[in-house]
């Protein structure tokens, strides 16, 4: 799809956070670098958004690691994209990186995708979901999953036919199982929305409430993701581990990455192959052959169809 058609072409990866509840593991690392398998954490969420044709990413971290994201992942180019950097001071809500995303980032009319730092989606058929969340010139898309512990999540609740009719952030009794994933695109309405929130019981600005305020006016639209999909939160160290042992076991299956930024970026036709090969050869390890492999298959593919 050409970014043109897009009406969100902007992102936020919200990757902020104490990490508290994995310590000691981060106490010196931010959660979204550490590793899950052959990347770093945030290398999952951030493909997402290029799989969704977004091309200019906000990425909002604590202010004690921007440098180290800073170092992963550079100003963008090496990927054709272009990353911005902003700091949270303290992880006060996840609306809360609308809000600073307004400052300087978000001109006015725009809307904006926001994924989760920590949040892994995978699966047949997202790119053609995502291409549908970023062409809606109007509302917000959310995303929902079955889950064995809704109670953890913001969960959305539906009607006999399925229509959504109402969301509650971590209910203590969940009468349905569809939790809301961490990706969200909204129009231009949701900086505005954010703006108005107060903090909720637990002192966050909450985005469920953000998605309230759509749903309400009938403008909250909710994909459901079946059981084709894995969707990975990696809120504790089981979790981790689990997508760890996840991903490992479908790129040793297929031979095939998973949130492998370079090669998104390549196959979206945001860097040539010979970007990609350049690339490739900083990287002395599996993950740089990998790469040199994709460029090889894929212009071996072209020469065969030319
Ligand atoms: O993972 C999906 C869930 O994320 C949604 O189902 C919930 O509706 C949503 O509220 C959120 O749940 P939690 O509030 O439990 O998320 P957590 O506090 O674990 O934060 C998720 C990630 O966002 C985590 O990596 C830290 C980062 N974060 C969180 C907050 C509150 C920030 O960077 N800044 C923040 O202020």
């Amino acid at each position: 799809m050409a970014n043109h058609e897009a009406a969100i072409c902007k992102g936020i990866l919200l990757a902020g956070g104490s990490g508290s509840r994995m310590f000691p593991l981060t106490h010196a690392v931010s959660k979204q670098l550490l590793p899950v398998y052959d990347k770093p954490l945030v290398y999952y969420p951030l493909s997402v958004l290029m799989l969704a044709g977004i091309r200019q990413v906000l990425i909002i971290c604590a202010p004690e690691y921007q440098q180290a994201f800073r170092r992963l992942l550079g100003s963008g180019e090496h990927l054709g994209m272009q990353f911005h950097y902003a700091v949270q001071p303290r992880p006060e809500g996840i609306a809360q990186a609308l809000l600073i995303a307004r400052e300087k980032f978000l001109g006015p009319g725009e809307g904006v995708g926001l994924m989760l730092g920590d949040n892994l989606l995978y699966g047949h058929g997202l790119q053609r979901l995502l291409a549908q969340a970023v062409r809606r010139k109007q509302g917000a898309t959310i995303f929902c999953y079955p889950v064995k512990d809704p109670e953890r999540y913001g969960v959305v609740y539906f009607d006999s036919s399925g229509r959504p009719v109402q969301i509650v952030e971590k209910p203590s009794r969940p009468r349905s199982r569809y939790a809301v994933a961490g990706l969200y695109f909204y129009d231009e309405q949701a900086v505005r929305v954010a703006a108005q929130l107060s903090p909720s019981a637990r002192g966050e600005l909450e985005i469920t409430d953000v998605n309230r305020w759509y749903l309400e006016r009938g403008q909250l639209h909710v994909e459901m993701l079946g059981r084709g999909y894995a969707w990975m939160d990696t809120g504790t160290h089981e979790a981790m581990l689990q997508a760890a042992n996840f991903v490992a076991a479908i790129e040793q299956r297929q031979g095939l990455k998973i949130g492998c930024v370079e090669e998104v970026a390549f196959r979206k036709g945001f860097i040539s192959a010979q970007q990609l090969l350049s690339l490739a050869r900083q990287i002395p390890n599996p993950y740089g052959r990998y790469l040199e492999q994709v460029v090889e298959e894929e212009t071996g593919l072209r020469g065969q169809a030319a």
